[in-house]
């Protein structure tokens, strides 16, 4: 267990805040081990991945779990299908990586998501057409409170558009170890998203479709290595006709999606209009490259980036009347 660590190689916006505890877990019997511990049981818990999608603000008090669970393994396989075991601790792109090389389909569009296979169904990541939970059979942990082991079939993971039971009432109470993947073996590609149309489905292959994917990603967001950043901060909002209508009278080039009888309209075109596409205030702003990612340029402490993510939400419910959403767990 070490103590006072800093967390700043442990999250993508590269913050420099410590945990009091910190250690890295490789297996439940560890997890175990420290929630046994009467020196450790009462005290606050966060799990950690590859640090891809929170915000910390302040110093952590409690222990952070760094996740190094690893393995994947087959379960089972038919003529169609094959079922993954897979470690939560293992890097997510290595497993797309892995079942591209294995002709398994499913998870191509989900190519160069950062982060671990945990988290993954943490926020239901998704990307280009896909959303993780059409993938996903089970979910496997740890309750922290009691150490009781739950497998989570998918249905009862309430899994929606980036969230789950994992990230609403189970947030850091339950310490995801593996998950279940179901992949097909027979051919078959998802190219139905905007950015893929341009695409001929006769001449793609599992391997062309995730260099594709990795192109498109490389050119639309900004690498963690070279500035700090979580992806999209916020969420897309949901809306209803008359929202969509309101903003129409004023804003002719609106751009939004049908989503199921809601609308998705693009929370980066709503930043984007308020004018912070760009924006740069001392050692933070907001992406050039895409109005939906927050940067870090050089802030040693979250708590500027919070602030500033309070003033966009402020902005864009002021101009447009909708309230935008973290995607990011803020610490
Ligand atoms: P962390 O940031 O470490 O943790 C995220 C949350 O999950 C925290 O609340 C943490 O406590 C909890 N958690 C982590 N592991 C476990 C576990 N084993 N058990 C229980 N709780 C756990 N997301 C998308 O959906 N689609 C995208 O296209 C996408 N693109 C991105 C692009 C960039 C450049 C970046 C930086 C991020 C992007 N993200 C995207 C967000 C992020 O990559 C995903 O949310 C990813 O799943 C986070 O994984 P992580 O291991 O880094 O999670
Ligand atoms: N747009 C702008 N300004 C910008 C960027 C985009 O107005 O600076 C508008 C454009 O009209 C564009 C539309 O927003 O067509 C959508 O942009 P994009 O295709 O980049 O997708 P997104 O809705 O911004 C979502 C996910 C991403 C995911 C992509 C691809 C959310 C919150 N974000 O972004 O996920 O990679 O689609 O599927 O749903 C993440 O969650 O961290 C993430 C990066």
């Amino acid at each position: 267990m070490k103590r006072n660590f800093s967390l700043g190689n442990y999250n993508s916006f590269g913050v420099k805040h410590k945990a009091n505890f910190f250690i890295e877990i490789k297996n439940k019997d560890q997890i175990n081990d420290i929630i046994n511990n009467k020196k450790y049981d009462k005290l606050h818990k966060l799990i950690l991945g590859g640090g891809s999608n929170i915000l910390f603000t302040k110093d952590y008090n409690g222990i952070v779990f760094l996740n190094k669970i690893k393995g994947i393994r087959k379960i089972s396989e038919d003529d169609n299908n094959v079922l993954l075991r897979v470690g939560s601790g293992e890097n997510w792109d290595d497993l797309v990586e892995y079942c591209v090389k294995k002709k398994y389909y499913g998870l191509e569009n989900l190519s160069l998501i950062p982060g671990s296979v945990g988290a993954a169904p943490i926020q239901n990541i998704g990307a280009y057409g896909v959303e993780v939970k059409n993938l996903i059979e089970n979910v496997e942990g740890i309750f922290l409170d009691n150490g009781i082991e739950k497998k989570f079939n998918n249905k009862s993971c309430e899994f929606q558009y980036r969230d789950s039971i994992f990230k609403g009432k189970l947030k850091n109470k339950f310490f995801i170890t593996s998950v279940d993947f179901v992949l097909s073996k027979i051919k078959s590609f998802n190219i139905s998203y905007r950015d893929l149309k341009y695409l001929d489905i006769k001449n793609i292959s599992l391997n062309s479709l995730r260099n594709e994917i990795i192109k498109i990603r490389n050119s639309k967001l900004p690498d963690p290595r070279d500035i700090g950043n979580a992806g999209s901060f916020f969420k897309n909002p949901l809306v209803d006709r008359t929202t969509i209508d309101k903003i129409k009278n004023e804003f002719n080039d609106l751009v939004y999606f049908k989503d199921g009888d809601k609308f998705k309209i693009p929370a980066a075109w709503l930043i984007e209009k308020c004018g912070w596409k760009g924006y740069k205030e001392n050692n933070i702003g907001v992406s050039d490259k895409h109005a939906l990612v927050i940067v870090n340029y050089n802030a040693k402490k979250g708590k500027e980036i919070k602030e500033l993510s309070k003033k966009i939400i402020d902005d864009v419910k002021g101009k447009f009347r909708i309230n935008l959403i973290p995607e990011v767990n803020v610490i």
